[in-house]
């Protein structure tokens, strides 16, 4: 008989598969989304998102409650302020919703690990990531004021900022202001690889970000381009970046695996709001099943190369791991 090779051998049974896998999901890779409101008594489920709330900062606790008894390590905060204006000034205010949800957070659990979103989009009436004039988003006149939220983060406590903003300098911008501000130990998680994705659309119902005139691709990266991404992640390591975020994950994980190979970072896939949005929706239809399609999904990220995952599928992830032990 002609040889070959018998594959099958090693998948003959559970345990055999077990021994033999090479990528494991772990509770501590994920890192869990939180939107925070101003008002009190609100947990609004966000349509797009089924199972994301809206949660005001008195309901914020039980809620951070759950996610670290699920064996969670990091939540990252996303502010919904009550009022916006041109520059943002709501997301560098010491009392900004964001500031307030760190305060409440890290009193009562400081172990956690707890990262703010820098950006201004949440923040400004036009809903972009920076200052406008004339009808375009200015960069470095930006910088000042992401510098300025990070820095308020980082004094109420945040632990890692994580700036999304997709300026050019605004990782040396930030670690300088940090610096200076006397935080030299605060990590920066950087938004490193951001791509202009229609994937966001649900993220910006939740967050009340959607641009109100254009849209983000003079700033975030176009979904073509691959050695660009390497170029973004090379800048934002030599600035002082501690984390690579590539966002989204799932149609870019060829993306991660190129900054896997090239760079040594930790680095983090950003599973985004329409990711989260199509399965959901998918499962309430009974089309799929939910949580073999999340942990393959998951599995796929840890597969081509990253260490941790930001997540809306965190707290069921964690709890379907927790089956299996
Ligand atoms: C803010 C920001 C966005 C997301 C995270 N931070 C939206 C955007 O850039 O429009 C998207 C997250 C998601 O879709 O889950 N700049």
């Amino acid at each position: 008989m002609t040889y070959f090779n018998r594959h099958r051998r090693l998948r003959q049974t559970a345990n055999l598969r077990t021994m033999v896998r090479e990528t494991h999901l772990h509770k501590e890779d994920f890192i869990y989304p939180i939107f925070v409101v101003e008002k009190e008594n609100v947990k609004h489920e966000v349509p797009s998102m089924p199972g994301v709330y809206h949660l005001s900062l008195d309901l914020l606790l039980e809620e951070v409650k759950e996610v670290v008894g699920l064996g969670i390590k990091s939540i990252i905060l996303f502010g919904v302020p009550n009022d916006k204006d041109e520059v943002g000034s709501c997301a560098y205010d010491d009392n900004g919703i964001v500031q307030q949800a760190i305060r409440v957070v890290k009193s009562e659990f400081p172990e956690l690990v707890v990262i703010a979103d820098t950006c201004l989009c949440q923040y400004t009436s036009h809903g972009h990531c920076g200052v406008v004039e004339n009808g375009y988003v200015q960069n470095d006149d930006s910088l000042a004021l992401l510098t300025k939220t990070a820095v308020s983060q980082a004094r109420a406590g945040a632990d890692i900022i994580a700036p999304s903003n997709m300026m050019d300098g605004f990782v040396a911008a930030i670690r300088h202001g940090l610096d200076e501000a006397g935080f030299v130990d605060t990590p920066i998680m950087s938004y490193a690889v951001k791509y202009a994705s229609a994937f966001y659309g649900p993220f910006r119902d939740a967050a009340h970000s959607t641009p109100q005139f254009g849209d983000r691709k003079t700033y975030q990266m176009d979904p073509a381009n691959r050695l660009e991404a390497l170029r973004e992640a090379e800048s934002d390591l030599a600035e002082g970046a501690d984390f690579l975020i590539v966002k989204p994950a799932l149609s870019y994980l060829d993306i991660i695996r190129d900054v896997k190979e090239n760079f040594n970072a930790p680095i983090v896939a950003y599973n985004v709001s329409g990711e989260y949005s199509m399965i959901k929706a998918a499962a309430q239809n009974g089309w799929i099943s939910e949580k073999e399609i999340v942990l393959e999904m998951l599995t796929s990220m840890k597969r081509a190369g990253v260490d941790l995952i930001i997540t809306y599928f965190a707290k069921d992830a964690a709890a379907w791991l927790s089956e299996n032990e």
